[in-house]
């Protein structure tokens, strides 16, 4: 499909999450370690959109752990302010909310119940926790009934299920809109793939057929503007979440704005341009950590911005080691600004993995109506 035909053939509208407008109807996906106020810049810098911050633990929160209150950076100009919320206590999660709404924190709260590490599922935390529907929705009321005074918008982001014989998000889309989420997203995948294999989006079809009163957002596997809009033709959804697809790539909220207002997509850049992205990423990484943690922070992008360029594995390593600004501007100095961008570098990208046995607390399966607080799960997990 070209982007030309999306009106037509998508009737996308507007996406309104609460009091927000998100147009075009595209969310940065959190992702842990990502996301932080610097990568948020840099993909805002080319479109407009909703542009949600890493994960956020909150019982971290609530005890004010600095590491907590360093990720909760916003800049002055970024409006809404997205914080993503993990938790498994109904108690700790509304007072987290309270605390985002009394200190005006943020502008809206997403939920992560899609984390498959096993670290969390281990102790009924992440994708493990939609199978106990009551316990799910007591954690979803309780950050409503926080937020709404304020006019904060919750919403809640979940995966299919554990695995193929014990799917959970019909349950979940329905259980966040009966208790007042302003909109559900759904990654097409199971606990047990994590990120392997392909998304099903048709299970994201199925949750727009399900929950009708709120909007429903896909997310799984988009990796350009026009994988974006084929979702959005074949399963209906109300907005797409974008993940790994813009890793080394944030030009592709500028092609997604493109594609959602029926523009052509710009060719991929050269490796000039791709060069300016990286040093502007590394400047914002060094304002908001430092030079120093900025640049070893960024040497996990580079070989995602690198991919697929012919630079030669000295060079390739050498920016693998980057601690400098100068250095890096060194690097970028040896680089021939008028390479293509490679096609090969389309594609998937970022994590992938191998799929598993999702491990569960003992018994959990049992009952799933237990709304039971799981103990000692409210760690710092890293990964949805
Ligand atoms: C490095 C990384 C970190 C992630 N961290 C989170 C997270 O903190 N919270 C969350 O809900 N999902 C997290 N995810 C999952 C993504 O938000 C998204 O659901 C998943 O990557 C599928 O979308 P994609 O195919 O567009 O990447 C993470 C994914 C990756 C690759």
């Amino acid at each position: 499909m070209t982007a030309l035909d999306l009106p037509a053939a998508t009737g996308a509208k507007t996406l309104r999450i609460g009091p927000h407008e998100v147009d075009p109807p595209v969310v940065l996906a959190p992702m842990a370690g990502i996301t932080n106020v610097a990568f948020r810049r840099l993909c805002r810098e080319y479109g407009a959109g909703l542009y949600v911050c890493e994960m956020i633990t909150s019982r971290a929160l609530v005890e004010r752990h600095p590491k907590t209150l360093e990720m909760i950076t916003f800049d002055a100009d970024e409006r809404p302010r997205s914080m993503q919320l993990y938790g498994v206590d109904p108690v700790t999660m509304g007072k987290a909310v309270r605390m985002i709404v009394d200190e005006d924190l943020a502008d809206h709260v997403d939920m992560n119940f899609g984390c498959p590490v096993p670290k969390v599922t281990r102790k009924g935390g992440g994708s493990a926790l939609p199978y106990k529907r009551r316990l799910f929705a007591d954690i979803v009321r309780a950050a409503v009934e926080a937020a709404e005074p304020a006019g904060v918008p919750v919403t809640v982001k979940f995966r299919i299920g554990i695995d193929d014989e014990h799917l959970t998000y019909l349950d979940a889309g329905r259980l966040a809109e009966e208790n007042g989420a302003a909109a559900v997203a759904l990654h097409g995948r199971t606990a047990s793939q994590r990120y392997s294999g392909t998304a099903d989006w048709s299970a994201i079809r199925t949750l727009k057929e399900h929950v009708t009163s709120i909007p429903v957002l896909g997310n799984g596997d988009i990796f350009s503007a026009d994988d974006a809009l084929r979702m959005v033709a074949e399963t209906g959804c109300d907005g797409v979440v974008v993940g790994r697809g813009c890793l080394g790539r944030p030009w592709l909220f500028r092609d997604l704005q493109a594609a959602f207002t029926g523009q052509p997509v710009p060719e991929g850049p050269h490796l000039g341009e791709v060069s300016r992205v990286l040093r502007r990423h590394a400047e914002l990484l060094a304002d908001h950590m430092g030079e120093e943690k900025g640049l070893r922070d960024l040497r996990k992008h580079m070989s995602q911005y690198l991919r697929g360029f012919p630079i030669g594995s000295d060079l390739r390593q050498g920016f693998g080691l980057v601690s400098s600004l100068a250095q890096l501007d060194d690097l970028l100095a040896q680089l021939d600004p008028d390479v293509p961008f490679p096609v090969d570098a389309e594609g998937p990208r970022g994590r992938q993995g191998s799929a598993g046995k999702v491990v569960l607390p003992e018994g959990w399966l049992d009952d799933p109506e237990d709304a039971t607080v799981p103990t000692g799960a409210e760690i710092d997990s890293s990964g949805g």
